[in-house]
């Protein structure tokens, strides 16, 4: 059986094709873990740190190359910015298909350890349309690894069947396991423990599981936007331009921390700029400190990241002013944002730039789109509004209607 190909247990063994008995049942599995038999994509090699981030410990052994990287950074015109603003985008929403966002750099990290330890199955949790617990799901699968997921979702909802809305269905499509647990429970026992219940009974079963943290934010997974500064580095070395400031949606810290860690540490040196969609920037702080703390950074989070509100109505709660701006920015750009993520860091960034124009006078602004677009379609019903450009096709009475009868296929 090749990569990727279903099984309910699977051991890893580098450039090895096994025969295993589990409980469940008996899978032939072949794993392309090593060099190049994938050319490069779903591999897993040893991680060469950037120079400017050796003295960070501990440093991962081993990363899987999951995401189609580097991604495209290009000008991004938005309506109604100052002209003296100059605006980039950096795409990580194409850093896959089913893969997309931010959250495959992490993984490249945190399934490399998951599969150093021996795991058989993944463990994470999140919200009904996390993309994080998506994109897990997903790159579980491709690695041949099971995956468990905790779901939040209001009370009412808990004794239905989910539905197939975005995140959803990939993550069912790939045959992931779905847990729900409701709001209340979620903030009464906390993810970690709930995590750690899900592991106590798998591991019952007989089953070796690995657990994510929510969006895949650990010391571990922080790498993922260390990494991403070599790239944009990189990229920049090419152009030979300089940006002064990069902007990012914040949900769980690990991108921030990373980013902002990497931009301190390398060349980059820009201001980073994080827009906290749920919790408060003082949780934050606190969050991304807890990050750079586990790899031993020596630096303290409120010296090297602004963290800025922009939480709006809630978490995953959008205004219909989020909404249009979304739809205003799709339709004058191409570029779709998240209603979750990006939708509200550009929303609170394009305020602060109007409401602030000094600040922000001649900055070269990197925003970096981190994905989720599958989270649109939670928002399908609320968007109609703004849509509008539909019509009836006018066909006029004097076009023949007998020719092409019996000829619709
Ligand atoms: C699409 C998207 N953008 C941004 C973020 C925020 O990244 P982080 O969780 O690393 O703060 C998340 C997840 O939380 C996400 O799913």
């Amino acid at each position: 059986m090749l990569l990727g190909a279903s099984s309910s247990s699977a051991i890893f063994c580098p450039k090895n094709s096994i025969t295993l008995q589990t409980s469940h049942k008996t899978t032939s599995v072949r794993h392309s873990m090593e060099g190049d038999q994938n050319f490069g994509f779903l591999s897993k090699k040893p991680y060469d740190p950037p120079s400017w981030a050796l003295h960070l410990n501990p440093l991962p052994s081993h990363v899987f190359s999951l995401a189609h990287t580097p991604t495209p950074i290009h000008r991004w015109n938005l309506p109604n910015l100052p002209k003296d603003v100059e605006l980039w985008i950096k795409r990580d929403d194409l850093t896959g298909m089913q893969l997309s966002g931010n959250k495959v750099r992490k993984l490249e990290f945190l399934l490399a350890e998951a599969v150093a330890q021996g795991a058989d199955c993944i463990i994470t949790i999140g919200g009904i349309q996390s993309n994080h617990c998506r994109a897990t799901a997903v790159a579980a699968r491709y690695l041949n690894l099971d995956c468990h997921l905790i779901l939040r979702t209001s009370q009412a909802l808990m004794e239905k069947d989910p539905g197939l809305v975005g995140n959803l269905l990939v993550e069912r499509l790939v045959g992931a396991n779905v847990e729900l647990v409701s709001k209340e429970e979620y903030s009464r026992i906390g993810s970690v423990a709930l995590t750690e219940l899900l592991k106590e009974r798998l591991i019952k079963e007989g089953r070796r599981p690995y657990v994510i943290p929510v969006g895949g934010s650990n010391s571990l997974g922080t790498w993922a936007y260390i990494e991403a500064v070599r790239e944009i580095e990189e990229q920049l070395e090419q152009g030979k331009m300089k940006f002064d400031d990069i902007v990012v949606a914040c949900g769980s810290g690990g991108t921030t921390a990373g980013l902002s860690l990497g931009s301190t540490l390398s060349n980059l040196k820009a201001k980073i700029h994080s827009y906290a969609v749920c919790d408060n920037p003082s949780y934050f702080y606190d969050n991304v400190q807890d990050h750079l703390d586990g790899l031993h950074a020596g630096v303290n989070s409120r010296d090297i990241v602004n963290i800025q509100d922009a939480k709006g109505l809630g978490y995953a709660m959008s205004t219909p002013e989020e909404l249009t701006l979304l739809k205003e920015i799709a339709a004058a750009t191409g570029v779709v944002l998240d209603p979750v993520y990006s939708g509200k860091a550009v929303f609170q960034m394009v305020k602060d730039i109007t409401e602030n124009p000094g600040k922000w006078e001649k900055r070269k602004i990197l925003f970096i789109h981190t994905g989720g677009l599958l989270g649109l379609y939670d928002k399908a019903e609320q968007m109609v509004q703004t849509m509008g450009n539909w019509r009836q096709m006018d066909i006029g009475e004097s076009v023949p209607r007998t020719e092409g009868i019996g000829k619709m296929f």
